[in-house]
């Protein structure tokens, strides 16, 4: 399997051009439950205090949200999905309908935590520049994201599937999964301080199906397809993946490469 043809660090596509990602609450609940379960490492980072206001951007469906409410004076979620906004808020989170490359917040957080949401927005310095605005002087950022290196088998089968139907893979990658020293320039550009910055691979057992996997999370693949082409994509995606990615006794494996950060916005301002 090749690698993926993905665009380099500036991954960074022309606003609007990053194929559409579809979020369904149910079966994120079922195939990316292990999303929140494993923040354990973020949230240690985040370190949150009892008297801190927080943005959880990307809440998802807010299960980390709710978790965090109990440690923190409030908690905000903002996601771009109205689907797992609604999700959140049935749980109890006031979470909001945001797009997190333009977030509406100025000076309203001590803290923002990001669980594996920033791989995403494919305008990282759109995103980065929305948090400054968002962070009160002295606040911070811990975040989680894919990192260089994430996920590369899927979606080198994802990419092989595609070019023999004669798509462009290319056009379809809908992930920024930078190396710590582009996300390290980055944050220090817009002016953090940037206290931790790690790249930890993390394979991951799925609680189901690689098809559950991919179903849930990589829609911009699967829909340069028709409806009724796509059985055969994901079925030859699985295919080319189970050598690698299936453990008997375990089950599917994936491989996940987690980016971990703690960056702080001086409490002197800066620009
Ligand atoms: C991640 O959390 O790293 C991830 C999730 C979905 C698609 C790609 C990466």
């Amino acid at each position: 399997m090749r690698a993926v043809p993905r665009p380099s660090d500036p991954a960074v596509r022309a606003a609007g051009t990053a194929p559409e990602q579809r979020w369904d609450p149910s079966r994120y609940a079922e195939h990316g439950r292990f999303v929140s379960d494993l923040a354990g490492p973020l949230v240690e980072l985040l370190a949150p205090l009892a008297d801190d206001d927080i943005l959880d951007l990307g809440c998802g469906d807010g299960v980390l949200t709710a978790a965090l409410a109990a440690r923190c004076r409030s908690i905000v979620g903002a996601d771009a999905s109205p689907a797992q906004v609604a999700a959140a808020r049935a749980r109890g989170v006031d979470a909001r309908v945001c797009d997190g490359q333009a977030l509406p917040f100025e000076s309203e957080f001590d803290a923002i935590v990001t669980n594996a949401a920033l791989h995403w927005m494919t305008r990282p310095d759109a995103a980065i520049d929305g948090i400054w605005r968002a962070l009160r002087p002295g606040g911070r950022i811990a975040g989680e994201m894919g990192g260089s290196g994430n996920v590369a088998r899927i979606a080198g089968a994802l990419a092989d599937a595609l070019e023999r139907r004669g798509i462009d893979p290319k056009s379809r990658f809908p992930w920024y999964f930078p190396t710590p020293q582009a996300y390290r320039r980055r944050l220090t550009a817009r002016g953090f301080e940037v206290r931790t910055m790690t790249l930890v691979e993390r394979p991951t057992t799925l609680p189901g199906d690689i098809v559950g996997w991919l179903e849930t999370f990589a829609a911009p693949f699967i829909d340069a397809v028709a409806d009724d082409a796509r059985p055969a994509l994901l079925a030859e995606v699985r295919d080319a993946l189970e050598p690698a990615l299936y453990r008997p006794g375990t089950g599917w494996v994936a491989d996940y490469v987690r980016l971990r950060f703690l960056a702080v916005k001086p409490a002197a301002g800066g620009c």
